[in-house]
């Protein structure tokens, strides 16, 4: 009997100190990895802030994005303390060559610098000052000399006060930093609970743009087959336009879909608005499938579709204009064209896949 009840005062006393385990625990943010913003300034050689970077988009499957002032600061190290110096001194804020980001597509964002002058980079803090903070999450993180965080984390809150919460900061000694993959895994597990959002939907996690400013998902095209071509107007293959109108009349009914996304990145063969590239399409080659706004399709501005399409395939860059993927009904990339590949191929692909169900 004795033993019953010193047994019940000592699970008591355990579950009390276990709820209390509980309620001290930081809960953590919920998100998805389509909606977190890994964006990072770099200045040495070594790169470190952009190795910390990157390895935290690796394990958070985020966008990354380099901020990059339009006037670079000096290769000199002394040249570079000293302008680095005078304009942190002077609360300057450099201009950036970044096209403006859309804040409203996350909810996290990472803002990666190295320590300057014990406090963030100008570029970093130029970057966190100009985005629309409003219901963000805000994390920061640094890499460093010898001094640590100094006063990076407690500037760099000052600058993102309108965000919904800044979490406390990671600072990481530089010359370390490509020792630390664990130490940024587990402080990106401790703070963030992260659905991996892409990778679930697959095809169907994309937004692009219509020529004319309307938001397009990929998940409207649910059950159709679709081709996905870059696209330019003034190409050797541009004629190939012609054929893609025939397949779109010809299967469209069955569940054919085509998505037009004009690139200027070979040969600057697409230099038009996308307004005249669209009156150029329907009027030359009296085109009717969807057609987006411009995009890149390789490089650091690449859009995310074209990161999986070659995911998917053989991960190879985009070679040049009228590259095309074939999607089936379920989403699968099933095959890539390069640009000469013959359409009767790409036609008889086309059918079969028609025909699944
Ligand atoms: C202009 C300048 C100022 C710096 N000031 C500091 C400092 O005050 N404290 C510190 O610990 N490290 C300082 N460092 C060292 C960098 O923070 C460190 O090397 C960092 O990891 C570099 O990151 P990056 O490779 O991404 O440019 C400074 C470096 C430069 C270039």
């Amino acid at each position: 009997m004795l033993f019953r009840k010193m047994f019940a005062v000592t699970f008591a006393a355990f579950a009390v100190v276990l709820s209390s385990f509980a309620a001290d625990a930081p809960e953590k943010i919920s998100v998805k990895s389509g909606r977190i913003l890994v964006a990072y300034y770099t200045w040495s050689e070594s790169g470190n802030t952009k190795y910390a970077a990157e390895q935290i988009q690796k394990a958070t499957g985020g966008e990354l994005l380099e901020i990059k002032p339009k006037n670079a600061y000096p290769k000199d190290y002394n040249a570079c303390l000293a302008q680095a110096q005078k304009e942190i001194r002077d609360g300057i804020r450099p201009e950036l060559a970044n096209e403006p980001v859309d804040f409203k597509k996350y909810d996290v964002i990472f803002i990666g610098s190295p320590n300057w002058f014990g406090t963030i980079a100008p570029p970093a803090a130029s970057f966190l000052a100009s985005a629309d903070l409003a219901g963000k999450t805000v994390i920061p993180f640094f890499t460093y000399g010898s001094g640590g965080m100094q006063n990076c984390e407690r500037d760099t809150k000052k600058i993102a006060e309108k965000a919904k919460a800044v979490l406390p900061a990671k600072a990481i000694r530089g010359a370390n930093v490509r020792q630390a993959d664990k130490e940024i895994n587990d402080w990106i597990e401790s703070a963030l609970a992260i659905t991996k959002e892409a990778a679930a939907s697959g095809f169907y996690g994309f937004e692009l743009k219509s020529w004319d400013g309307k938001e397009v998902k990929t998940a409207d095209f649910k059950g159709k087959v679709v081709l996905v071509v870059n696209t330019a107007t003034r190409c050797g293959f541009t004629p190939q336009y012609e054929r893609l109108e025939k397949l779109y009349k010809e299967y469209h009914d069955r569940g054919f879909e085509l998505i037009d996304i004009p690139c200027n990145q070979f040969g600057g063969q697409a230099p038009g608005s996308d307004e005249e590239i669209n009156t150029f399409c329907t009027s030359r080659y009296s085109t009717t499938f969807p057609r987006m706004t411009k995009c890149d399709v390789n490089g650091d501005k690449q859009i995310p579709l074209y990161k999986f399409l070659k995911e998917e395939t053989n991960k190879a860059d985009i070679r040049w204009n009228f590259t095309k993927f074939l999607v089936d009904r379920n989403g699968k990339v099933v095959k890539r064209f390069e640009s000469g590949d013959s359409l009767d191929e790409l036609e008889k692909l086309i059918k079969s896949q028609l025909e699944q169900k």
